[in-house]
């Protein structure tokens, strides 16, 4: 099976290159990356000489690039976006050329070029917009916060207006926030790693209460996976690991196993439009394939906190200004 992955050197899609690879023996895979923030081509060093990888450079909007890398492949799953969502509030166009525009060049080229390919969005639960009690299903409505979620949400409806229109082969996965090996050190976790281990403050947005469901990112990987191979077309699937965590008790659970200090804490200023929580219900996924997340929070922070210690040469050349000096804080989930 020939796979066209998208954003292939960011967090999540370059796990699922690795998961795949080492998974499925007759799996090849193709990455295209434009190569933007949150890119690193040290995600993938390990794999880079495999005989079953390449890596082509390029812009998911670039439609001369992306209907030749469309031709070739038995399925498409589309990581590539502009993820960052503070970003999106202070400069929100490039979210909009990534994340519509890019998702619109890739289902034009599978209308006109491959319309046999299975097509697999990645999209997010911050599609939905926050809840304050009760978990969101598929068919709920679409309600986003941020340029970011807005952008996400615009492609969602473009994927299932073309499986609609064209009888394209999509489906779309919206998974809850992923966290584990790989992740720009930007984001909450490993942010908070990095810091407590060099004695610095860790800050915290507002007084910490924002609810988030943690999912480590090689579950999110395998569910993805089984999408691409029994999903349905035309279907959406909630991926979550029902592991709700404030972001306060998420830095606590990192600092107590570092065995650092809650002194080491500092409450920053909110972000503005922050969503207060966000929660999916995923028996759909559970039960109509089969999934559920094989890692407890407890057991995927601990792996990840100790991943962490153990690839400084990973994460060092990325802890530049932005991770050690924030100024005003930036923090990210
Ligand atoms: N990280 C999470 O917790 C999370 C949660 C839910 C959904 N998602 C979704 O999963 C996907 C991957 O997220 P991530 O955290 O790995 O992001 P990331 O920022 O680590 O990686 C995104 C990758 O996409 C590439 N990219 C961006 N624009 C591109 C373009 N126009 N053409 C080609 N490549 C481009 C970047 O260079 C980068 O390598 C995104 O679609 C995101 O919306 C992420």
């Amino acid at each position: 099976m020939k796979i066209l992955v998208t954003g292939g050197l960011g967090f999540i899609g370059s796990n699922f290159v690795r998961y795949a690879l080492d998974t499925h023996r007759d799996v090849e895979v193709v990455n295209v990356d434009a190569m933007k923030h949150g890119s690193n081509p040290d995600n993938l060093r390990d794999i880079e000489e495999s005989d079953r990888y390449s890596f082509v450079k390029g812009d998911i909007a670039d439609y001369e690039l992306v209907k030749d890398l469309v031709r070739e492949v038995d399925a498409v799953v589309n990581f590539a976006a502009e993820t960052h969502v503070d970003r999106s509030i202070s400069s929100p166009h490039s979210f909009l050329q990534s994340n519509v525009v890019g998702v619109f060049t890739i289902l034009e080229a599978v209308r006109k070029e491959n319309p046999d390919a299975r097509l697999v969005h990645i999209s997010t639960d911050e599609v939905y917009g926050d809840i304050l009690e009760g978990s969101f299903r598929e068919e709920d409505r679409l309600k986003p916060s941020s340029p970011y979620s807005a952008s996400k949400a615009a492609a969602d409806m473009f994927v299932l207006s073309y499986v609609r229109t064209y009888g394209i082969d999509a489906r779309i996965t919206r998974c809850t926030n992923n966290y584990g090996p790989y992740q720009f050190p930007e984001k909450l976790i490993p942010k908070t790693i990095i810091r407590a281990v060099k004695g610095l403050r860790v800050p915290v947005y507002g007084t910490g209460q924002n609810v988030r469901d943690w999912l480590y990112v090689e579950d999110h990987c395998r569910a993805i996976d089984l999408v691409m191979r029994e999903g349905e077309r035309g279907e959406v699937y909630n991926i979550s690991s029902g592991e709700e965590r404030t972001n306060i008790e998420v830095v606590r659970t990192i600092l107590d196993i570092l065995g650092k200090g809650e002194d080491q804490i500092e409450f920053v200023e909110d972000r503005p439009g922050h969503d207060v929580r966000y929660s999916l219900d995923s028996s759909k996924v559970r039960e109509e394939l089969g999934w559920k997340p094989e890692l407890s929070f407890e057991e995927g922070i601990k792996r990840t906190v100790e991943w962490y210690l153990q690839n400084g040469w990973w994460w060092e050349p990325l802890a530049d200004d932005r991770v050690l000096h924030p100024t005003p804080w930036r923090l990210e989930w």
